[in-house]
């Protein structure tokens, strides 16, 4: 458990936190200093000796980031790649599927906007059928319902674990039971629960995991990785490759790498790919069932705090809530309360409708503002939220 002297010394060590209240870690966190000093080490060594050379100076360090990954979601080395966002990383494996006409792609109502729109454009090329897990009255998914919906035209089962916004946290782990039963490739989107969520690639029973950096893995923005099982890994075939990601063999052959680096290309950040590493070590260092444990319980105290703001009404759903606290407010749109919450120097973020289409439609709901805690803010910090809440004018 974190004590209050760890708390006091993570906030040491993330400088933003003296300047401002930061509520939008969904949108992108502070990163602390760990970070911040990887990176500029890295681009002043580029900058004194050159990229190519700092590149083989640090290729140990830059190796080492694939280890400190796959430890933090219980994977291998070989099972991670590094590429600049969790679309990208969620695209590596999406194009890497041999899709047919007939496939069926099984889905939640809450999916981000690009995952489903992928879906759609998929459908142009190819006549893949899209399914929605429907949900439950709680919010959470349906899984008896998804039972029944698996049969052999489902290629592929995508999750988004933890929605943009609307605080669920969806029982991936349960999803994961269904799709190893039937033997069916399942994706997961952790772009908002890695960082935030004990992942367990093993527990979950995924076969590929999409993150980013900048969001609650404190790391740099431009930073994401992807983790494929090692069974799946010859199953899917790059949709771009390289010289990095294949060997040129012959006048008409080639070689595809076997790990997932094949879904990597050669040229990269290394500088922010160290500030990830230095974010990964730094959550390693804490414990991730610390973090999740302090974000339950700063985020419950937010939910609970806001319910008694009478015009203000969260729009949260599920049993298991994440730290993400979605609300509006009577009479405001989203972007005046981020505005004025901005004046008052507290960061929140907001969502429109298109963020999440079927969510927000289904729950009749035209945007939404997210306070989105993580483990550095405090409960004064929430305090402070709340009366600046409180005093914004009708
Ligand atoms: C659930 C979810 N998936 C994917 C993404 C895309 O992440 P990135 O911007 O790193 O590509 C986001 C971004 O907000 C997200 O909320």
């Amino acid at each position: 458990m974190l004590t209050e002297k760890d708390i006091q010394r993570f906030r040491k060590e993330t400088p933003g936190t003296e300047k401002v209240i930061h509520f939008n870690n969904a949108g992108s966190s502070l990163p602390p200093q760990a970070v911040r000093h990887a990176v500029i080490n890295y681009l002043e060594e580029e900058m004194t000796y050159g990229g190519y050379e700092t590149n083989e100076k640090y290729a140990a360090q830059i190796s080492e980031t694939y280890t400190s990954i796959a430890k933090l979601i219980n994977a291998s080395a070989e099972e991670i790649a590094l590429v600049e966002n969790a679309t990208a990383a969620w695209h590596a494996a999406f194009q890497a599927i041999d899709w047919k006409e007939g496939d069926v792609i099984i889905a939640t109502q809450a999916d981000y906007a690009t995952n489903y729109l992928s879906y759609l454009h998929l459908q142009r090329k190819v006549a893949v059928e899209i399914k929605v897990i429907p949900n439950l009255a709680s919010g959470e998914l349906d899984l008896k319902a998804l039972e029944n919906m698996m049969d052999a035209s489902v290629k592929l089962v995508s999750i988004t674990h933890m929605p943009t916004n609307g605080g669920l946290t969806v029982d991936a782990e349960g999803v994961g039971v269904i799709t190893r039963k039937h033997g069916v490739l399942y994706l997961l989107d952790a772009c908002q629960s890695a960082g935030q969520y004990p992942l367990d690639v093993e527990k979950i029973g995924c076969d590929m995991l999409s993150a980013t950096g900048r969001k609650y893995m404190r790391g740099p923005r431009g930073t994401g990785f992807l983790y494929v099982r090692k069974s799946v890994l010859p199953k899917l075939t790059p949709y771009v490759i390289d010289l990095h990601a294949a060997e040129w063999t012959g006048e008409n052959t080639y070689i595809i790498r076997q790990d997932a680096r094949k879904f990597e290309s050669w040229e990269g950040d290394r500088a922010n790919i160290l500030g990830l590493k230095a974010a990964t070590d730094y959550i390693l260092e804490i414990g991730i069932d610390n973090i999740w444990k302090r974000l339950q319980h700063l985020s419950s105290i937010l939910r609970k705090q806001m319910a008694n703001l009478p015009m203000v009404t969260v729009q949260d759903i599920g049993a298991v809530k994440s730290g993400i606290v979605s609300f509006t407010v009577e009479g405001k749109s989203a972007e005046e309360v981020q505005a004025y919450l901005h004046r008052q120097g507290i960061n929140v973020s907001w969502n429109g409708v298109s963020n999440t289409y079927l969510d927000m439609t289904a729950r009749n709901l035209k945007e939404v503002v997210r306070a989105a805690v993580h483990y550095y803010n405090t409960e004064e910090e929430i305090e402070v939220f709340i009366a600046t809440l409180k005093e914004m004018k009708a």
